[in-house]
């Protein structure tokens, strides 16, 4: 190999090679003004003999306040923010994980490298959520859109009757995608009020022989949340759950469910990881013709090694329950949604209908707020002007139009102060 070539640079003077201008250099138009570190990082000493690799480095406590000028306020609803402190902490790591000599996007699965961060990963997790031992928690690939499949294909028989409760489109999608592999019922819908609502759990008339009871635990598009939950009503019924865009926001008793799943890329990671958490008893029934990838039993024995798993995508989950932790369990985190939640929905419900939130405020979602202005030729230009001040993704989902603030954990409290100092000031320009 031509020691000229990019790549040998690199190995012989790692540390100039990682400075901003020799990627300027490098990549010609690559943005100079990155906050890169200045200094090597240190490697470091690790243990990867059995279970949980040994973290010498914490994690940097979570910012309230964004620390770099050059971030954004992503209020993305997915892929999302991540904290900041955790992308330095696997940026300090990409090069040479913890003195391995190879980024864990080189590692192979099955090596003990991996095997530490996968263990620590699911330890963590458990913890955040208290996760009983009876479960399993399985790291899984193809979004949460493929477990609209796999949860009927594993847990019901194709003449099973299961019950879908309807509060926005991710509920609608997972029962359509459920009708090709049993017999779902929609036993209540919020589309006639343009999902803004949630049901009385008294009044659903829940099917008396169903497997499972679905729900969507916060609609991502429509902005409504649950915040409490049903129960099946046949003993042998399970409640399941669509937790993608509300995941580790809050602490939720996993025991009140048969199966909750979740994308990553919402609250705990990149995109590429879908996170199952299952009663065990439950894993083994798969139909018939369910395809290997699909089947739990298969995950489960294998540990979520089956095949290759989004190994760089669960390391990412694992440092973000890391951090999780540290800041003190989900109950913490969840005082600082709410707070955050709050100065938004105050700002929108004092604007004099300059704003509005159509969603009924008992259930909105502290993760997802969506809202209209009263004079909707001025979105366009809303949208244009946050950007300018740094805040992006704004925009409504297409489906839906206005506005939407996703404020998942990794936003930090100064971008919501911030977009709601812009709102008002806007609104005074504009009202
Ligand atoms: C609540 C909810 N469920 C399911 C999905 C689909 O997830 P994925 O794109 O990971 O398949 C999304 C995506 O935004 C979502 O918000």
């Amino acid at each position: 190999m031509s020691a000229t070539v990019p790549h040998s640079l690199l190995l012989k003077n790692p540390t100039n090679s990682l400075k901003p201008t020799s990627l300027a250099t490098q990549f010609g138009s690559f943005p100079t003004n990155l906050s890169l570190p200045t200094t090597t990082p240190k490697p470091f000493a690790i243990t990867c003999s059995s279970a949980a690799a040994t973290t010498t480095t914490p994690i940097p406590a979570a910012a309230s306040t964004s620390a770099s000028s050059n971030r954004v306020f992503n209020f993305a609803a997915g892929p999302a923010t991540l904290p900041e402190n955790v992308l330095l902490k696997a940026q300090s790591e990409l090069y040479d994980w913890r003195g391995s000599g190879m980024s864990v996007m080189e590692m192979s699965h099955r090596g003990k490298e991996f095997l530490s961060i996968i263990q620590k990963a699911e330890s963590d997790l458990r913890e955040l959520l208290n996760i009983p031992s009876d479960y399993d928690v399985l790291f899984l690939q193809g979004g949460a859109t493929t477990q609209f499949a796999a949860i009927p294909l594993n847990i019901c028989q194709p003449d099973d009757v299961v019950d879908y409760v309807v509060t926005g489109s991710w509920g609608d999608k997972a029962y359509k995608e459920a009708a090709k592999f049993c017999k779902p019922k929609v036993i209540w819908t919020g589309k006639p009020d343009k999902y803004t609502n949630i049901p009385g759990f008294d009044s659903l008339e829940q099917s008396p022989d169903a497997k499972y009871l679905h729900i969507c635990a916060n609609e991502t598009i429509h902005g409504v949340e649950f915040k409490d939950y049903p129960t099946p009503k046949s003993s042998n019924a399970i409640l399941v759950a669509d937790m993608s865009s509300n995941f580790c926001s809050k602490p939720v008793d996993v025991s009140k469910f048969g199966v909750i799943y979740a994308g990553a890329q919402k609250n705990v990671g990149p995109s590429g990881v879908t996170i199952v958490i299952i009663r065990k008893d439950l894993i083994g029934n798969a139909q018939p013709i369910t395809p290997v990838m699909l089947d739990y039993k298969i995950h489960s024995e294998n540990k979520s090694l089956y095949n290759t798993p989004p190994c760089y995508g669960i390391y990412m989950c694992g440092l973000v329950f890391e951090d999780l932790l540290a800041q003190g369990g989900l109950g913490e985190v969840e005082k600082k949604n709410k707070k955050k939640a709050q100065i938004l929905y105050d700002t929108i419900d004092g604007s004099n209908g300059f704003y509005r939130c159509p969603v009924e405020k008992s259930v909105r979602s502290l993760m997802n707020v969506p809202f209209t202005l009263e004079k909707s030729e001025l979105e366009a230009e809303f949208i244009k002007e946050a950007a300018k001040e740094k805040m992006v993704q704004l925009k409504g989902h297409r489906s839906v139009g206005g506005m939407r603030a996703s404020i998942y954990n990794a936003m930090p409290y100064d971008g919501v102060e911030k977009l709601v100092a812009f709102m008002k000031d806007f609104q005074a320009r504009h009202g």
